[in-house]
């Protein structure tokens, strides 16, 4: 399988969307409830329909060192109580492993911890790339009104280690204060 040159005809900016995706997967909230931290705000967006949160649009490539896996990742704009839409966020499997998201559209964060404590959040903005490097989890924000879209590239043997991040969360949040992003530390888990 073959790049091919414009990216327009890989890509679409506006939506993120893959031309031929081999997988398309989508997250409404109901995949990741308890990782946000008004419970009641989520209980009244489930009610109001189980938004879907982000999206993800991945071709696959064999789960070697040496292969680069690449993908779109859409997270729309939204919020639930105070807390701007977010993915889940992961290690990955094989912790030396890096990974630069290219964004394309939308403004947010890629909020980065490590296993030792270690916090960092980076603006991203269109046409800018984040750099994560290897063994820190990440986790995408969009604080803006329009899709945060980024092309990703990591190590086809990375693999998704959630389990963390699950069960402890994120050291840091990402929430609305006074009509702006503000990082806070996060105290419900
Ligand atoms: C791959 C990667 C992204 C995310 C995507 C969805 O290593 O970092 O493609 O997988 O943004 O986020 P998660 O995987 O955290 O649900
Ligand atoms: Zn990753």
């Amino acid at each position: 399988m073959f790049l091919k040159t414009p990216l327009s005809e890989i890509i679409n900016r506006e939506t993120g969307e893959m031309a031929t995706p081999d997988n398309v997967y989508e997250r409404p909230l109901s995949a990741m409830a308890d990782m946000y931290e008004d419970a009641e705000a989520v209980k009244a967006a489930l009610d109001g329909g189980d938004p879907v949160i982000y999206k993800v649009y991945e071709k696959t490539v064999p789960q070697l060192a040496g292969e680069l896996q690449w993908c779109m990742s859409v997270t729309l704009p939204g919020k639930i109580g105070r807390e701007y839409y977010m993915t889940k966020g992961h290690f990955h499997e094989v912790r030396n492993t890096a990974e630069i998201y290219l964004c394309v559209r939308g403004q947010g964060y890629m909020l980065m911890e490590t296993e030792e404590g270690e916090t960092s959040a980076v603006e991203m903005r269109p046409d800018t790339a984040v750099y994560v490097p290897a063994a820190w989890a990440h986790r995408s924000i969009n604080t803006g009104d329009e899709p945060l879209i980024s092309f990703c590239v990591y190590p086809g043997d990375a693999g998704h280690d959630y389990g963390s991040i699950e069960t402890a969360g994120f050291k840091k949040r990402i929430v609305e204060i006074d009509g702006r992003p503000t990082i806070i530390d996060n105290t419900v888990k």
